[in-house]
């Protein structure tokens, strides 16, 4: 008997990179897993992987951008799987671009995501749990939304702002309905998020590849990136038995880059 066993996670942008990595390691704990991407192609991988960890696993493609198409979503889920217990939501997306140039579209691309999509998971994800007597919800912020970002990821930064207030405000409201809601700000993970910001970089301050990787890792105490191991872990422990007197809570895993 694992530790997650019975539990059904939903884990939205689970195709690849963290979320990914987290659907997997919460199939491992014992969950059964409903995975969530816009990549259609990705998403059935990532559901084969876990069903061949003899998991109950499901794939649902949805751009959330589209945010109507929400509630159903997880009702669909929900009655797919009987119950829906954890959800983790680490879809998101970034956007390097320069302060001063930032459009109005560029602001709706990455808060429709981000923020916007994220509150409406939430209070989807919440509205089953209270059906069944409770249930946890981890947010994927952002150290990008507490402190001040390099001035071409501002949107990000509001965004994941955006998520450590929508956090606070949900766990507040559904923790007498014994929901605990956390949100997780990780520092720098190498995946194709952070491949496609240092691509950006090169491009704009005519830099090579690689090189933004290699500024940002000499800003971390500890001296190097995060594993997506260490990413999985801490969302597994926040799903666990053990942490369920945490609740609105923002957990920095970033190497010490900042520690408040
Ligand atoms: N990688 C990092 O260093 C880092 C640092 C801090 C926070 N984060 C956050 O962690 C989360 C995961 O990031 P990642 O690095 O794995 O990124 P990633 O780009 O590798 O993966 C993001 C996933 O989200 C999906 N997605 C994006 N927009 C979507 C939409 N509209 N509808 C459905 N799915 C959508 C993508 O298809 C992809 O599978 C994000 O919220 C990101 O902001 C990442």
């Amino acid at each position: 008997m694992t530790k997650l066993s019975g539990k059904t996670a939903v884990v939205t942008g689970a195709a690849q990179g963290i979320g990914k990595a987290i659907a997997l390691r919460l199939a491992k704990e014992g969950a059964n897993v409903a995975v969530v991407d816009r990549n259609e192609e990705k998403i059935i991988q990532t559901a084969n992987e876990i069903k061949e960890l003899d998991k109950d696993c499901k794939g649902y493609v949805l751009d959330l951008k589209h945010t109507e198409a929400i509630a159903p979503l997880y009702e669909t889920i929900a009655k797919d799987f009987g119950r829906i217990d954890i959800a983790v939501h680490a879809a998101g997306v970034a956007l390097t671009k320069d302060f001063m140039e930032i459009t109005g579209s560029d602001w709706d691309f990455v808060m429709d995501v981000n923020a916007k999509a994220l509150f409406f998971c939430v209070q989807q994800a919440a509205k089953q749990m209270m059906a069944t007597g409770g249930g946890r919800i981890i947010n994927f912020a952002s150290i990008a939304g507490k402190q001040p970002t390099k001035p071409d990821l501002s949107v990000y930064g509001a965004s994941k702002a955006a998520v450590l207030s929508i956090t606070k405000t949900a766990a507040a409201n559904f923790a007498a309905s014994k929901i605990s809601i956390n949100a997780i700000c990780p520092g720098v993970v190498h995946t194709a998020m952070w491949d496609q910001i240092d691509s950006d970089r090169a491009r704009i301050y005519n830099q090579p590849i690689g090189k933004a990787i290699e500024n940002i890792t000499g800003l971390i105490p500890l001296g190097r990136l995060a594993e997506l191991d260490e990413i999985s872990g801490l969302v597994a422990y926040l799903s666990s038995p053990e942490a369920e007197y945490i609740t609105g809570q923002s957990i920095n895993i970033c190497g010490g880059m900042i520690m408040s």
